[in-house]
C-alpha cells in the first residue's frame, strides 16, 4: 500500500490518499512525511524521484500515511516542532506549538528589558518562555495547570536551555505565583464550546482539551488573567495575551483606565479586514 515504482511515484500515492481525506496541502504533506521517512530531505526527494523505495522503510512508511489520513498532524508524527529558533518536542497530551504564537513571542522580546524577570503563564512545552531565555538575558517563571506540561516543559528546558534563569511550576494561573514580574506573557486556552463542532480533526482529536476550551465565550481565562495580573506585575510592567479570532467580544474593554497602551494586534502583514488576534497593554496605576 502507498509504494509506487520509485520515490516520485510514492509521493504521488500518498497525495492522492490525503486528497481523499480532505487533507489541506495533501502534495507538501506527503513530501514532508516521505523526506523524514527516509532520512532525506525534501530537494533530495525531488532530485532522487527516480530511485526506487527502499523496502525496509516500508512498515515505517505504511504507519506514517496512515496516521496522517487519520488526520493526525505533521508535527505530532514527526514529533517535533520548530517554533522560532528552536525545535520543540511534541508529546500526545501537551498542546503543539502554533506558528501564530511566534508573534505574540515577538512582541514579548521587545517588551521584556534588560535583565528583566518574566511569567509565561499557561506554558504547555514552554515553547514561549523557553524561546524568551534563549534569546534574552533575563530569568522567569512557567507555569500551567497541567502536570504533564509541567513535566515535559521542564524536560524541554533542562534540554534547549540547560543555562537559562527558569523556574517551572504547576500552577492553577497566578494559584502558586509568589512575585512580580515585568512582563506576563500568555496564550491560554481560548476557545468557546459552540467553536468545537468547526474545529479541524488536526485540532480536535490531538490537542488535549484543556488546552483548548473556555466556557461559553472562550474569554474566561483571559478575564480571569486581566483581572488578577496587577497583582503580579512590576509598575509599567507589559501583559500580552493571544485571545481567538472568532471572540466577538473586544477584548481591550476587560482593561480598567489603569491599564495604558492597550492595543490589539493582528497578524503580521494581514489586511485589515483580518481579525486581531493578540493583546497587550501596561499597567500604570496613576
Ligand atoms: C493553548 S495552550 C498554549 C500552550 C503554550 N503556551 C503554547 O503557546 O504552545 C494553553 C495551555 O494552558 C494550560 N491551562 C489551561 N487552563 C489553565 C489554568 N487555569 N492555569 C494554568 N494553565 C492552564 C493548558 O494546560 C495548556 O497547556
Amino acid at each position: 500500500m502507498f509504494i509506487g515504482k520509485n520515490i516520485s511515484e510514492t509521493v504521488k500515492l500518498a497525495r492522492e490518499a490525503f486528497e481523499s481525506k480532505g487533507i489541506d496541502s495533501p502534495w507538501l504533506d506527503a513530501e514532508i512525511l516521505l523526506a523524514n521517512s527516509l532520512n532525506l530531505t525534501r530537494e533530495e526527494i525531488l532530485t532522487k524521484g527516480n530511485d526506487s523505495f527502499p523496502n525496509e522503510n516500508y512498515k515505517k512508511w505504511q504507519d506514517v500515511v496512515l496516521r496522517r489520513m487519520n488526520r493526525e498532524p505533521i508535527d505530532r508524527i514527526l514529533g517535533k516542532k520548530r517554533f522560532r529558533k528552536l525545535d520543540f518536542n511534541v508529546i500526545p497530551d501537551v498542546f503543539s506549538p502554533r506558528p501564530e504564537t511566534e508573534e505574540v513571542l515577538s512582541r514579548a522580546l521587545e517588551r521584556i528589558p534588560e535583565n528583566g524577570r518574566f511569567l509565561d503563564l499557561c506554558c504547555g512545552t514552554g515553547c514561549i518562555g523557553i524561546s524568551i531565555a534563549n534569546e534574552r538575558n533575563c530569568s522567569g517563571v512557567l507555569c500551567d495547570i497541567d502536570l504533564k506540561a509541567v513535566s515535559h516543559a521542564k524536560k524541554e528546558k533542562k534540554r534547549l536551555t540547560p543555562n537559562a534563569n527558569l523556574k517551572i511550576v504547576q500552577s492553577d494561573l497566578f494559584e502558586n505565583i509568589e512575585e512580580k514580574f515585568d512582563l506576563i506573557v500568555s496564550n491560554p486556552p481560548y476557545i468557546s464550546t459552540k467553536e468545537k463542532k468547526s474545529l479541524p480533526p488536526e485540532v480536535i482529536n490531538f490537542d488535549p482539551l484543556g488546552s483548548l476550551f473556555c466556557g461559553l465565550d472562550g474569554l474566561h481565562v483571559c478575564k480571569l488573567i486581566i483581572e488578577q495580573a496587577p497583582k503580579y506585575l512590576n509598575k509599567n510592567g507589559w501583559l500580552l495575551i493571544e485571545f481567538g479570532f472568532c471572540q466577538k467580544e473586544n477584548i481591550s474593554n476587560l482593561f480598567s483606565p489603569d491599564w495604558t497602551n492597550v492595543k490589539q494586534r493582528k497578524p503580521w502583514g494581514a489586511p485589515r479586514s483580518e481579525k486581531d488576534f493578540f493583546v497587550e497593554a501596561q499597567w500604570s496605576p496613576s
